[in-house]
């Protein structure tokens, strides 16, 4: 299993990091069997999982429900499940009890917070009471209705500037690697260069030092349309939805189950039951 001080290592020998998100045991289970470095429990779960249209309906127990079947599916992997919508805005107080419970009930080994401004200093006080924090800047999806809209982040001078310094804050801060979504890649280059902790891309170029996508994104399940960042590795809907007609093609016609899929009593027995 990795470590935060791994994941460090790998920025610094220039291996690149793979994450992906999970939700459940069977998703989970699969992208530990196939060796990827990192797992995170995304708040996405509110709308690839629990069909919400947006993050913020997620709740802390939303969280540790699907983050112990992450956890059940994948024992061997480094697991961070986000903070979700309002857990760790009003207080420090209320950040670390979110936290921990996310940590103890969920079993997560670090956790993922959106934000630069007064989150920054959540992230010293989580990290000082041993919870490593992964920060998450550009679109962050939970102020959504802040940003007006799922839109590009950082595309301004102005705005790349405060970017790149509030990264370097979240750094300072004590996070030990931090998610760049949806940014112009000149800028996530510039992040990555000035910072020694692990960047994580996910619509940011190729020159973060990892990357992240939705598990549902990639192989394209139950999801409809994707952001122009995702690249579509598989098509399960259509694998799911022709498995399923022909499923009920095949009981309207008698076509299963057949004999292979039944049981059947030796003759003996059955002359003796209406013998
Ligand atoms: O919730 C999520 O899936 C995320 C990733 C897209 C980084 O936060
Ligand atoms: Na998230």
């Amino acid at each position: 299993m990795k470590s935060t001080s791994d994941l460090r290592n790998m920025k610094a020998d220039g291996t690149k990091i793979s994450m992906l998100t999970a939700y459940d045991y069977p998703s989970a289970k699969l992208a530990e069997e196939a060796g990827i470095d990192v797992i995170l429990v995304g708040d996405s779960l509110g709308m690839v999982v629990l069909g919400y249209d947006s993050t913020v309906p997620v709740t802390i127990d939303d969280m540790i429900h699907h983050s112990k079947a992450v956890k059940r599916g994948a024992s061997n992997t480094f697991v961070i499940t986000d903070m979700p919508f309002m857990t760790y805005h009003l207080s420090v107080e209320e950040t670390l009890k979110s936290a921990a419970k996310l940590v103890q009930e969920g079993g997560a080994h670090a956790v993922k917070v959106e934000g630069g401004g007064k989150v920054i200093n959540k992230i010293t006080s989580l990290t000082e009471a041993g919870i490593p924090v992964m920060a998450h800047l550009g679109l962050t999806p939970q102020t959504v209705n802040v940003l007006g809209g799922y839109k590009v982040q950082g595309k301004t001078a102005e705005a790349a500037k405060m970017l790149i310094e509030e990264a370097k804050k979240c750094e300072e801060a004590g996070a030990f690697a931090i998610v760049l979504e949806c940014i112009p890649r000149q800028i996530a280059k510039e992040v990555s260069e000035n910072l020694s902790i692990p960047t994580i891309g996910i619509g940011a170029g190729s020159d973060t030092d990892g990357q992240v996508l939705v598990y549902h994104d990639l192989i394209s399940y139950g999801v409809e349309r994707v952001p122009k960042f995702v690249k579509k590795y598989n098509d399960v809907n259509e694998i799911t939805l022709s498995s399923i007609k022909t499923y009920i093609h095949e009981v309207k016609e008698g076509q299963f189950p057949q004999q292979e899929h039944s049981f059947t009593m030796k003759e003996e027995e059955l002359s003796s039951l209406y013998g």
